[in-house]
């Protein structure tokens, strides 16, 4: 029997949710409050290597080349899940990049636990399923089980207690649909609050809230029918009201989630009268002030180029629909 790897390399893409999750039903667990439904994207990457050290006292763990504190132990945390599945204590160095700004509403949780999530079950030799790695991603972001899949993909709030069955599965490939997504970027700053603790905050003190939580099954369900039809129009229809009215949880929390800036709005009307003009494109956003405009193929230039000449737009982005986390490297050892 081969000895399992000590050191695995793994890659991640952030994913879009189109029906969004804010809330959570168990905080301990991380269990969404109501399931999701998303979009992986290609073109922005997480890599993330995982190497188990006999030798460390501590958990080493860089982020972006530099060591902090509060996400480190996160992360210990986090990696304790596998440490327990396989039996071991063993401390590890952890190294990840992204290739986008992190923390700035571009879903960097989404794709950095779902690579550590594959990078640690290969390089502990666990060999756990997709849906398993998507349960424990989840314990890091809610959003990152959705990122262990490709393509469309929806996240079940599950109804279980262990959360066990609140896990994503993949709904669609990426190339079954092949839609394009045009990220602008209006601000490279950090948020403010993250979206755990807006989301406790919304719980504790949106008025909307609750009403919030019972109007995402009926948004899944016309999200999924759209997306298995490919019908576009019932697609953008269900996701500008789920975004539109998770903003509205937001802003109505006490004190208010203001996550977006006057380029944000000033994106969104931009999207509206390119729709007025038969574009086929539309918006949805995040715990962030960056728009993103999903888009059939032949609008993407258009698109692109209105959004770029927008006043307090840095920087334009595009990306295809992508693959699921995987390994991209693994070692028999640490290097
Ligand atoms: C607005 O997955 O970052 O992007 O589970 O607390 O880590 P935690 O939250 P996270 O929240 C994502 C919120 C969102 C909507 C979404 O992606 O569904």
């Amino acid at each position: 029997m081969t000895p399992a790897p000590l050191q695995a390399t793994a890659q991640a893409q952030p994913n879009i949710a189109l029906v969004k999750y804010w809330g959570k039903r168990d905080a301990a667990l991380n269990l969404p409050a109501a399931g999701s439904l998303s979009i992986t994207l290609d073109a922005l990457h997480t890599r993330t290597s995982v190497c188990f050290d006999a030798s460390l006292a501590a958990d080493d763990i860089v982020l972006n080349g530099e060591r902090d504190a509060a996400q480190a132990r996160k992360v210990g945390t986090f990696l304790d899940l596998f440490r327990a599945r396989a039996g071991v204590t063993t401390r590890a160095h952890i190294e990840s990049r992204n290739d986008f700004p992190t923390g700035a509403g571009l879903a960097s949780s989404a794709s950095g636990f779902a690579a550590l999530a594959v990078a640690a079950d290969r390089a502990l030799g666990l060999g756990l399923d997709a849906a398993y790695l998507s349960a424990l991603a989840r314990r890091g972001s809610g959003s990152a089980a959705r990122s262990i899949f490709g393509g469309f993909v929806e996240m079940a709030a599950g109804v279980r207690g262990d959360g066990e069955d609140a896990r994503a599965t993949p709904l669609l490939a990426a190339d079954a649909w092949p839609l394009e997504v045009v990220i602008a970027i209006t601000t490279r700053a950090k948020k403010s609050i993250s979206s755990s603790a807006g989301m406790q905050a919304s719980q504790r003190t949106s008025p909307y809230y609750r009403d919030w939580v019972a109007t995402v099954p009926h948004d899944l369900d016309a999200a999924r029918a759209a997306v298995q039809a490919r019908d576009f129009d019932k697609l953008a229809d269900v996701s500008e009201a789920s975004c539109l009215a998770m903003h509205a949880v937001m802003l109505a929390t006490r004190p208010g989630l203001i996550y977006w800036n006057g380029a944000t709005l000033d994106c969104i009307q931009c999207i509206r009268s390119l729709q007025m003009m038969g574009t086929g494109v539309f918006y949805t956003v995040d715990a962030g002030p960056q728009v993103k405009a999903v888009c059939l193929p032949d609008a993407v230039p258009r698109v692109r180029g209105a959004l770029q000449n927008i006043s307090g737009v840095e920087e334009v982005l595009v990306s295809g629909l992508g693959e699921g986390a995987r390994v991209v490297e693994d070692a028999t050892a640490c290097t």
